[in-house]
């Protein structure tokens, strides 16, 4: 079966190797690369995907550009700590010169989830202002598409900005807000699974050696990522957030959820948490009454990263 997507990004290192993932997979269509602020600012997020969209030979994908801003406050700090002054580990990549979809990427998401009723994953691996913003183009987003799979949170475990916040929910509260209230049951892959499943940096160069051109890119670009996330360790760690959820589109026997009724919060203090009740945890209606999520909560690492490998070998 395969998987019309559309995926929501702000590339970004683990971007790129999830969004090659989702190019190599057969099992996957892109319709679209829809672009957000994030780790960098959007216009360089647009810039970035095309270049990938080049780089895997894929010029046939849209691309667009869409928010530049959280829904509520100043432009964001980015991420250029994690992810280089290009959003790909300084490596100096030519960017690419192709035009972007003259669309806004909210428009271009209503737009596709219009021409494919029921048919299409949202795949959102960046803050959420595109899709909330989609949401407020079309209200009936939810019954339009086929549903919707996010990078994003810490459901049960620490988060990586703040102690209770993961970087894509805490940059945009108010967006994220906004698309785990919509009428349609979020599958939410947080830091409850990416942090658990930490790699080996000779995974890139495994990723290298059966794909010369995609992992080649991606073995280059992560070795300021595995610098970043090997501070403070003993042994050198990369993690390869964003491809979660593509991975569950293909193998879901891979993955555990938690249901329960969710809650982000926007206060200052705790920007970003998304708070999860399982069924019968609490009798709060402020709880009770929150839309549902499907956390993910465990995955088996080994097979999942034999699927990256397999996939990218392809
Ligand atoms: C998320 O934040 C970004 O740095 C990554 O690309 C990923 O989407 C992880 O918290
Ligand atoms: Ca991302």
């Amino acid at each position: 079966m395969t998987h019309k997507i559309i995926l929501d990004t702000d590339p970004g290192i683990d971007d790129a190797m999830a969004i090659f993932f989702a190019f190599q997979h057969p099992d996957i269509e892109v319709l679209g690369l829809t672009t957000v602020y994030g780790n960098i600012p959007v216009a360089m997020a647009a810039r970035n995907a095309l270049t990938l969209c080049d780089v895997a030979g894929r010029q046939d994908i849209p691309v667009t550009k869409g928010v530049a801003m959280p829904w509520v406050g100043p432009e964001s700090e980015y991420a250029h700590f994690v992810h280089g002054d290009d959003g790909f580990g300084n490596i100096n990549y030519p960017p690419s010169t192709r035009e972007l979809d003259s669309r806004d990427s909210a428009q271009f998401i209503v737009d596709k989830a219009r021409q494919h009723p029921g048919e299409i994953t949202l795949v959102a691996i960046g803050p959420l202002g595109n899709i909330a913003m989609a949401l407020r183009l079309e209200p009936d987003l939810p019954k339009l598409v086929k549903g919707i799979s996010i990078m994003g949170g810490a459901a049960f475990v620490p988060g990586n900005v703040t102690p209770v916040a993961e970087a894509n929910i805490w940059n945009d509260a108010h967006a994220a807000d906004i698309v785990f209230s919509a009428d349609w049951e979020v599958k939410m892959f947080g830091l409850d699974v990416t942090l658990f499943a930490p790699t080996d940096p000779e995974f890139v160069n495994i990723l290298a050696a059966k794909n010369p051109t995609l992992g080649g890119f991606v073995q280059q670009a992560s070795q300021f990522y595995i610098d970043f996330y090997s501070q403070n360790r003993d042994e050198k760690v990369c993690f390869f957030h964003d491809a979660f959820p593509l991975a569950q589109l293909v193998a879901p026997e891979l993955f555990e959820f938690t249901r329960g009724n969710i809650r982000i919060s926007t206060d200052d203090l705790n920007r970003g948490q998304t708070i999860v009740a399982p069924p019968g945890t609490t009798a709060s209606p402020l709880w009770t009454e929150a839309p549902f999520v499907q956390a993910a909560t465990g995955v088996k690492h080994d097979e999942l990263f034999q699927l990256f490998i397999d996939t990218y070998a392809l």
